[in-house]
């Protein structure tokens, strides 16, 4: 497959970025939040989002396998990386690049919130892709709703490749 448009410049990711930094700047004034990526996807975006947020955070990474090389979720999760700081009390902000089905931020809630003892656990993607959710899960903070085809771009990759693209495209034949 290859790139068939641009559907996000950069110039717009970064708007968008900054406007979700300083509404996390409000909603966590006086927290400490712990902001864990979901690698590799979240990189990039994780990246612009921590610089526009005006407080102390901690960053961690977790990572699961879920996707493979195709474009469609095989809806089994395993996590391959667990995160490494003690999540006991703090404030956890998930952060993914795109919400599809659902599966996994649905799969990464119940283990946060089973597995450790945050005070809070709650989810900001960079887009959602509203068309193909299967789980119910509630999304907090969301940076576009983008339902038209596979996306790359902006650390979203087709089988590793376009993440270094810094605008968001959608593939097709
Ligand atoms: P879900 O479990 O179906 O919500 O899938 C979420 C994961 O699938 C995301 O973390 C992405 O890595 C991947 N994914 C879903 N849609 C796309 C896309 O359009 N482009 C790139 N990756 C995607
Ligand atoms: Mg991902």
């Amino acid at each position: 497959m290859r790139i068939k448009e641009t559907l996000l410049q950069h110039q717009e990711i970064t708007e968008r970025v900054n406007t979700l930094g300083q509404q996390l700047t409000k909603d966590y004034a006086g927290k400490k939040p712990v902001v864990i990526g979901i690698l590799n996807g979240a990189f990039i975006f994780l990246a612009d989002l921590v610089r526009a947020v005006e407080l102390a955070v901690e960053v961690d990474f977790i990572r699961v396998a879920s996707y493979g090389q195709a474009t469609e979720s095989c809806g089994s999760i395993t996590l391959t990386k667990a995160p490494e700081l003690d999540l006991t009390g703090k404030d956890v902000l998930l952060v993914e690049d795109i919400v599809d089905s659902g599966t996994t931020m649905a799969w990464l809630q119940d283990y946060f919130t089973t597995e450790h003892q945050p005070n809070s656990v709650k989810t900001c993607t960079l887009i959602n892709k509203n068309e193909r959710r299967a789980v119910d899960v509630p999304i907090d903070y969301i940076g576009f709703e983008i339902d038209k085809g596979f996306l790359v771009g902006y650390g979203l990759d087709c089988a590793q490749s376009y993440r270094n693209l810094p605008q968001i495209c959608a593939l097709g034949e």
